[in-house]
């Protein structure tokens, strides 16, 4: 089969088609054949991972030696790229019950990545789950990742209608689901910060309001929010903290340990309170992601889309500030 391999750390260009061999599904195993997988936070960043230092890494450093010790240190130890994936399943294991020849799909592979390919296999206990009728598999391949992460964030809150919420990093892989979740789900006054190419977009996905990191510091302008949420760890607590409600929180989705005893210090008294999140995904959160984008609670907005061949051209263009929505790399 076709794949977008790469063997050296580095640039887009390190990314290049080349023919693997076809896996084949173990007995509890689907095998799919992907139609599409956007380009991801995850996979910019494994690509050249081995410029990522642990200060440059936005988790506590036995996350990133964990990351090292499972994608390679010097070279990548797994070559195929892309943790999302929608596309059709094209035979399964003798002991799959859940999953038939023909359905469609969509999902998330996470670390152990490989949609970039032509086939992929999933256990069928894995984050699989029958893709949106509503959704094209461009569409529904931008949803996993973004809506698994946007969902456990907010379940670790009590977010009520008319509440504001400030979400710090609207405009990537987690923040437009976090933004749509926010307002249709749970009727909230949603303020998305990111970049200034991306303020329209985040308007579209339903924030109330938005604001241009570059251009503003959201805490000069004396509004306050119930929650804060900080996705790639840019804030600090004692920047921030007089932009929260009294007993407001600010959730941190990336975080060092400092962060960490922040949490906990702020846990024993009351009053507005750090909380880290870590989120573990299960297969029952994408059903329910399913139901969401069924009832139109959940959209994606493809910016570009991609053929395999083009998948360094693809990082490049996801890496170049311009994007406006997601960038996906497609296999017809
Ligand atoms: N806790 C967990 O369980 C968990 C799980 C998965 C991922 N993560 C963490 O989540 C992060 C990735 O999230 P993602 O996929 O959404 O990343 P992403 O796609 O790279 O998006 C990053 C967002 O941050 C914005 N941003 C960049 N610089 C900013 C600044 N100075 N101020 C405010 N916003 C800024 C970007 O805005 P523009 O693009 O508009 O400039 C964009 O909206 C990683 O750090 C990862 O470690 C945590």
């Amino acid at each position: 089969m076709k794949a977008s391999v790469f063997t050296e750390y580095g640039p887009p260009e390190v990314l290049h088609l080349t023919e693997v061999a076809k896996p084949s599904p173990k007995v509890n195993e689907v095998l799919i054949r992907v139609h599409a997988t956007p380009v991801n936070f995850a996979d910019t960043l494994i690509r050249n991972f081995r410029a990522i230092s642990p200060r440059k890494f936005h988790m506590p450093f036995l996350f990133w030696l964990i990351g090292k010790v499972n994608f390679g240190f010097g070279k990548p130890k797994i070559t195929i790229l892309g943790s999302e994936f929608a596309g059709e399943v094209e035979a399964v294991g003798k002991d799959v019950t859940r999953f038939r020849k023909g359905d469609q799909v969509f999902g998330y592979c996470g670390p152990r990545m490989g949609a970039y390919a032509e086939y992929l296999c999933m256990p069928e206990n894995g984050v699989v789950a029958i893709k949106p009728a509503t959704m094209t598999y461009e569409e529904a391949a931008a949803v996993p990742y973004g809506a698994i992460m946007a969902l456990n964030i907010l379940r670790k809150i009590k977010l009520n209608p008319g509440q504001k919420i400030l979400i710090n990093g609207a405009s990537g892989g987690i923040g437009p689901l976090l933004v749509q979740l926010a307002s249709s789900q749970f009727g909230a006054q949603v303020t998305g910060v990111c970049g200034t190419q991306r303020l329209e977009y985040i308007k579209a996905l339903g924030a109330n309001r938005v604001i241009d990191y570059s251009k503003e510091d959201f805490v000069n302008s004396g509004e306050t929010y119930h929650f804060i949420i900080d996705i790639l760890g840019k804030l600090s607590f004692s920047h921030c903290k007089h932009s929260l409600e009294k007993n407001g929180n600010i959730l941190f989705v990336s975080f060092k340990m400092k962060q960490i005893l922040q949490m906990v210090r702020t846990s024993i008294f009351s009053g507005k309170k750090v909380i880290c999140v870590l989120v573990n995904e299960k297969a029952e959160d994408l059903i329910e992601i399913k139901k969401l984008v069924e009832t139109g609670k959940i959209k994606s907005i493809i910016d570009k889309d991609f053929p395999l061949e083009q998948a360094a051209e693809a990082h490049r263009y996801a890496e170049s500030g311009m994007k406006k929505g997601t960038v996906v790399i497609t296999i017809p």
